[in-house]
This record gives structure tokens, sequence and C-alpha cells, in this order.
């Protein structure tokens, strides 16, 4: 299991002779997620996702905030112990491709981790061999058929399994997937969402899911938590389920609104709307809402204060919650 609590990213980009110009890339984010459990966050690109799985992993450092994993606080290790200790949470990033060595065979990319766990474990080469074919066998692969093979030679699909099988073996308690799926073929997307899914109940493993798709975080997810953010801000948040049927935010609305609907078969919800006006790159101060420069039902209120995260279990900021219905409807 892993929690959360009030994490905050800020960078400081290089902004000419004038100085520094910080960005706050993750604004106080807390969150836990239990074993087997899953939690997916969604928003538009420049939201802060990415950072948040990358501090996670150990990528990043975070500028506040605690991480506690198998309530261990991550934070509070010395750098070499907290670099072990972060192996149990495996990242699986956009491309697989960049993510495995084009000049090591399958096997040999696999071999690597074991390698050092078999050293720390006193076992030997038979137990890496027999560990090899068992994360193959569990992504869906047939180690005789890929074992040397370069990754050149798999699908885009073939290959984000052998990065999931990797993550696999060094039993990892926590899976970030970012992404994973938007670089394979729409066609192969689902086996690997269901191995995702799969993997949670099978190892316990606990799931924090990032995509700006709301269908893949449901299909991997819908009985676990979404999270919406904005800015680096989480905006709504709560059971899945209840917040696609049921969703406060604006900018919730406005996501869900995006997923076009199938002509013919569904019928659009009745509070569809055109959502967006402004764009993301209008500064906000402080004292106004986050999302008011884009927020079509914007009062003079979300001009002058800022609302916070509000509710138990499902919770959300804004000044004005509406539900609306926008997700579209079998006919
Ligand atoms: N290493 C970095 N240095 C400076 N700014 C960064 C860095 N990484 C990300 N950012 C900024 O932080 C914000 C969030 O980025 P990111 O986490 O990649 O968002 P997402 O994954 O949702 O697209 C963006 O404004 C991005 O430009
Ligand atoms: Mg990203």
């Amino acid at each position: 299991m892993i929690d959360v609590k009030n994490l905050v990213k800020v960078f400081t980009a290089k902004k000419g002779v004038l100085g520094h110009d910080a960005i706050e890339a993750v604004s106080h984010m807390s969150f836990s997620i239990p074993g087997g459990g899953a939690l997916s966050l969604i928003g538009e690109s420049g939201s802060g996702k990415t950072t948040v799985g990358r501090i996670l992993a150990g990528l990043e450092v975070p500028t506040s905030g605690d991480i506690w994993i198998q309530r261990v606080n991550v934070m509070t290790l010395p750098p070499a112990e907290r670099r072990t200790f972060l192996r149990q949470v495996q990242l699986i990033q956009q491309d697989p491709y960049q993510a495995l060595n084009p000049a090591r065979t399958i096997e040999q990319s696999l071999e690597d981790p074991l390698k050092v766990i078999a050293r720390e474990r006193g076992k030997n080469g038979a137990w890496i061999q027999s560990r090899v074919h068992e994360v193959l066998l569990r992504v869906g692969m047939d180690p005789g058929s890929v074992l040397n093979k370069y990754p050149h030679m798999l699908s885009g699909g073939q290959r984000q399994r052998i990065v999931i099988a990797r993550a696999l073996t060094v039993e990892p308690k926590v899976l970030v997937a970012d992404e994973a799926v938007s670089m394979i073929d729409v066609s192969l997307r689902l086996g690997v969402l269901k191995l995702l899914k799969d993997l949670r109940q099978e190892f316990g493993i606990s799931l924090f899911f990032i995509t700006h798709d709301v269908a893949s975080a449901r299909y991997v997810g819908e009985d676990g938590q979404l999270f919406v953010i904005y800015k680096g801000q989480v905006v709504e948040s709560g059971p899945t389920d209840e917040i696609i049927s049921q969703p406060h935010h604006p900018y919730t609305q406005a996501l869900l609104s995006a997923v076009p609907v199938l002509k013919g078969l569904e019928d659009p919800g009745p509070d569809r709307f055109i959502p967006l006006r402004g764009n993301d790159q209008e500064q906000v101060p402080d004292t106004a809402c986050i999302y008011e420069p884009r927020c079509p039902f914007a009062q003079a209120k979300c001009q002058k204060e800022r609302p916070v995260l509000q509710g138990a279990g499902h919770a959300y900021a804004c000044h004005f919650p509406v539900v609306r219905r926008v997700v579209a409807t079998m006919k």
C-alpha cells in the first residue's frame, strides 16, 4: 500500500536575467492506495501527472510532503536505503522501446534485475532462469519464442508486456503506469490494460494509473479512486464510478464531455456542453479559483476566493458545484 500526504513539487525554471520563475507542478496532493487497489490520475497535458509518478518512483525529489510505502516513511530513509526500498515501486512509462536496451535480448533484459536479487538472496542461475520464465508467462508471452529476440523485433504491445515482466521480477508493491498504453496500437491496448488490472488482484499490487483517457481509467480501476487534476491541483476526487456518474466540478465535466459519443449507439448526456473557454496558459492569482479563466460557469466569487477541496469520500474544489450529466449512455 502507499500513502501520500501533502505532496508538493516546485520547479524553478531559469527565466533570462530577470531571475527565476517557480512552477508549482504538484500542489498539496494527498491520497492512499491499499494493496490491490487502484487510483487513476486524469488531467490534460502539463497538469503534473508525470511529476507525481516520478516522485513516487524515486526519480524526482518532492519539495515537501511525505510518502509511506508499506507503512515506511520513504522520506526519512537515508538516500542509499531509499533507492533499494523504492524498488518496490516500479514505473511503466509511455514508450516501452525507450525503456528497453535495444542491444540486449529480452532474456538479458529480464536477467539484469534478477541477478541483483539472486545475489542478495543467495540464489543460483537456475533460479534466475525459472523466474524469467515465470514472469514472461505471467504477462502472456511465450518464453521460447521471445527470449532471444531484441526489442525491435516485437510489437509495441509485446514490448510493454516485457517492460511489465521486468517490473514484476522485483516483486513490486506499487506499479506506476504513466500513459502506459498511449503509444500502443489501439487493438493491443485492451490486453495490456487487462494485464495491469489482473496484477492488482493477483499480487496485491497498488496501481497508480496516469492517463488522460477516462475510459481506460474506468477499465483498470472502476472499483478504485479517480483524481482529477488541473495545473497540479486536485479539483475532484473520489470513487471512480461515482465521479463518472455524478461529476461535480466543471473541469471533470469538461473532460468527460470530451469523450466521443458513438453515433447511432449512444445518446450524449443531456448536460453535455462546449467545455472550455480561454486557455490554460493564463496566469491565475492565488486568490482566484485555478480554473476560473476557463470555466463556463464562473461567477464573481470565483475570481476572489480560491475554493478548497471539500467533502469526505467524494470531494471537489468548487464554489458552485452542480452535477451535470455529461456521460454518453447506450441507446
Ligand atoms: N524538470 C522540470 N523542470 C521544470 N519544469 C518541469 C519539469 N518537469 C515538468 N515541469 C513542468 O511541470 C508541469 C507538469 O508537468 P508534467 O508532470 O510532465 O505534466 P503531465 O504529465 O500532466 O503532462 C509542466 O508545467 C511542466 O512544464
Ligand atoms: Mg505526462
